[in-house]
């Protein structure tokens, strides 16, 4: 078990891309449909479409959240992020997923979202996790977190509300071959 950590991230490195492989890259992809990462929503600029001060009551939305509020991974005003200490978590695990680590950053979701800051996961591309090159990290996993989404529909007289959705959070990257 103490040498676990160290052979793991040495199987993924040996994976190649090319022939029977490929096979077996093709179980690392995410599921398709996750919707990873989020794609950018077709949104109507007009801001009259916007939540107003009114529809901002925090007390209101943070009931109709309930239980549901996850301050880990969300938050209503700008955070302060401490800075990330390596030693505080299970450090052979994180080893393990050297190759392709999730990387946390706080994303401003915009108006229409509440709590409209939330700490996104990616995987980084910038270059090849494999040796020989080739495997991109991609993500893995995603796990959901519940806002609120104001959404305005246009039938006799405008209606606007806030409503619950669930946002996908990339929670696990793997070494994988690109599509
Ligand atoms: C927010 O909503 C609560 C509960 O409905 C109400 O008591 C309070 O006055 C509201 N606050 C503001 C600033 O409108």
């Amino acid at each position: 078990p103490q040498y676990f950590g160290v052979f793991v991230p040495l199987a993924l490195l040996l994976h190649v891309c090319e022939g029977a492989w490929c096979q077996h890259c093709f179980l690392l992809r995410p599921v398709p449909g996750d919707g990873l990462p989020v794609e950018a929503l077709q949104e109507d600029p007009d801001p009259a479409l916007d939540p107003t001060e009114r529809d901002l009551n925090v007390t209101e939305l943070r009931g109709l959240l309930g239980a549901r509020f996850d301050p880990r991974f969300m938050s209503a005003s700008p955070p302060q992020e401490p800075p990330d200490s390596p030693g505080s978590r299970n450090r052979r695990w994180l080893w393990a997923r050297a190759a392709c680590p999730v990387q946390h950053a706080w994303s401003d979701l915009g108006a229409r979202f509440w709590p409209r800051y939330v700490k996104v996961g990616s995987c980084s591309n910038k270059r090849s996790c494999s040796v020989p090159e080739g495997m991109l990290c991609t993500p893995a996993r995603a796990a959901h977190v519940t806002l609120l989404r104001w959404r305005c529909r246009r039938r006799n007289a405008l209606r606007c509300a806030w409503i619950p959705v669930q946002y996908p959070l990339i929670s696990e990257c793997k070494c994988a071959c690109p599509s």
